[in-house]
């Protein structure tokens, strides 16, 4: 009787079920009324007593697996009734196509990886703006013409409502609710009322920067930004500062870089000149600092501006800045190798 016993107990473990009915046979086969289980039950008088204990173990086994084969197979089978209905076709192979980081994510985490490592922190501001905050804190005057500078895309009049035409806004935010040191850059998305072409568009993004605390001064501003260039850009890239104007800095400035191409021997990238303009700058204007709530006897800072579109083009020679808005798969797969 163990004989058996130990057989039915690989046979049961065994079995293999392609549908409910043969689970169910195999129940009736097994612990069914008549099956095989009772009936060992039904001849357990007939053995030795010596025997008894062991057999009972045993026989007790064989049941207790055989309803847990039924209950296992049961939910599996259940399960699988599930996939059924749901139309999901597990045999399907795997897609193992990888998206891609956006050219322009990249450039702007490497921004934020670079500015970082020498104590900038990242703030964000809203897209949509007021007035004040866009313009009149930064020092731009009611009905001044810098206003035009920047096509403004306005959603409500009076008081103005518009799409932040450039970062600078945070930098109000940000020294309205902090005092100093203030040490920040801005990334994100701003809108100017240009006509779409392959240098310009209606929707870019910048990074702009931010520092201040006592004596904060230009020397400051062009370490930190020549740190920058040669992070981005690569260890023999030069700088080059060009005086210009923007209403909240004073004295403002333009910087170019060395052009990494031609390393400024003069080629089409950078037009012959060696030198590629790459962001505005200058120090905060003290009106600024007013502005903003913040002493301008006691602290000075500066800031400064960057396209993020216009760095990739450079860093990857791009020649049109639509392609960061087709999102044509082809363009995007040549930047799944890079950080
Ligand atoms: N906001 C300026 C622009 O969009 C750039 C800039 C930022 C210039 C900070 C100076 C200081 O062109």
């Amino acid at each position: 009787m163990k004989e058996k016993v130990l057989t039915y107990l690989e046979e049961i473990k065994s079995t293999t079920f392609d549908k409910m009915d043969d689970l169910e046979a195999f129940r009736v086969k097994y612990i069914g009324k008549k099956g095989i289980i009772p009936a060992l039950f039904a001849d357990f008088k007939s053995i030795a007593p010596k025997d008894r204990r062991e057999m009972g173990v045993l026989l007790n086994d064989l049941k207790k697996a055989t309803l847990a084969k039924v209950e296992e197979v049961k939910e599996l089978l259940d399960n699988m009734d599930q996939y059924m209905e749901s139309g999901i076709d597990l045999s399907l192979p795997v897609n193992e196509d990888l998206g891609s980081r956006h050219p322009l994510s990249l450039v702007r985490n490497q921004i934020i990886e670079i500015f970082s490592r020498i104590g900038f922190t990242v703030e964000e501001g809203p897209e949509i703006e007021d007035d004040w905050h866009n313009f009149t804190a930064l020092n731009f005057p009611e009905e001044h013409p810098a206003r035009d500078m920047q096509d403004t895309f306005f959603i409500e009049k009076s008081p103005d409502i518009a799409l932040r035409t450039h970062t600078s806004s945070v930098q109000v935010r940000v020294m309205e609710n902090n005092q100093p040191p203030v040490r920040s850059i801005f990334p994100g998305r701003v809108f100017r009322n240009e006509a779409i072409s392959a240098r310009a568009h209606c929707i870019f993004h910048q990074v702009e920067g931010l520092y201040i605390d006592k004596n904060v001064s230009f020397a400051d501003l062009k370490q930190t930004l020549m740190y920058f260039a040669k992070e981005m850009f690569g260890e023999n890239t030069g700088i080059r500062l060009r005086p210009s104007y923007f209403p909240f800095t004073e004295p403002s400035a333009e910087m170019d870089i060395s052009c990494h191409i031609c390393g400024g021997k003069g080629c089409n990238i950078c037009k012959y000149t060696g030198w590629v303009e790459i962001l505005g700058c200058g120090m905060v204007d003290p009106n600024v600092l007013k502005n903003a709530g913040i002493d301008s006897e006691k602290y000075t800072g500066f800031a400064f501006g960057m396209g993020i579109e216009r760095i990739t083009m450079l860093k990857y020679q791009i020649k049109d800045l639509r392609l960061f808005f087709e999102n044509d798969i082809r363009f995007l797969k040549q930047f799944e190798s890079a950080i």
